[in-house]
């Protein structure tokens, strides 16, 4: 009896440890995934985390300014809020989970508000 629940036991810990593993590179891959497949890259590129665009004068998004927060990004993306007094070419088709993981993963390429 006792070596079943010691068998238990370690099947469970290796299960942890496998999906602990996976779980790592997985976090900044959705975001970047997200930002791919609704076509962002028809416009702009992500150059620090290899996003590349088709388009020759795209912005490139690597440094976001500091000043954009998530809220405002998820707003912008959506056409709700304003940028500059331009609100953004397109409305994001996506549901706002993914909204909010693509805003995540941009936002780890803002600039830092030291450097400015
Ligand atoms: C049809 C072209 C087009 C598409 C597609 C597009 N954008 Fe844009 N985006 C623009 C333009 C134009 C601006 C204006 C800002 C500029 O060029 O300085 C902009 C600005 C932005 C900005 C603000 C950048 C800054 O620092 O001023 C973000 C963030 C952004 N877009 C994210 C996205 C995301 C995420 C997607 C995909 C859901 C997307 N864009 C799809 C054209 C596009």
């Amino acid at each position: 009896m006792k070596n079943i629940v010691v068998y238990l036991l370690f099947v469970i810990a290796v299960i942890a440890l496998f999906g602990f593993a996976y779980s790592i590179p997985a976090v900044d891959a959705p975001g970047k995934n997200i930002f791919v497949d609704n076509k962002c890259t028809m416009c702009h590129s992500v150059e620090v985390a290899e996003v590349t665009s088709k388009k020759n004068d795209a912005k490139d998004l690597s440094n976001l300014s500091a000043d954009l927060t998530s809220d405002f990004l998820t707003k912008y993306l959506k056409k709700e809020e304003s940028l500059e007094g331009k609100k953004h070419k397109t409305a994001f088709k996506g549901s706002d989970e993914e909204l909010q993981q693509m805003v995540n993963w941009l936002l780890t390429f803002k600039v830092k508000e030291t450097e400015n």
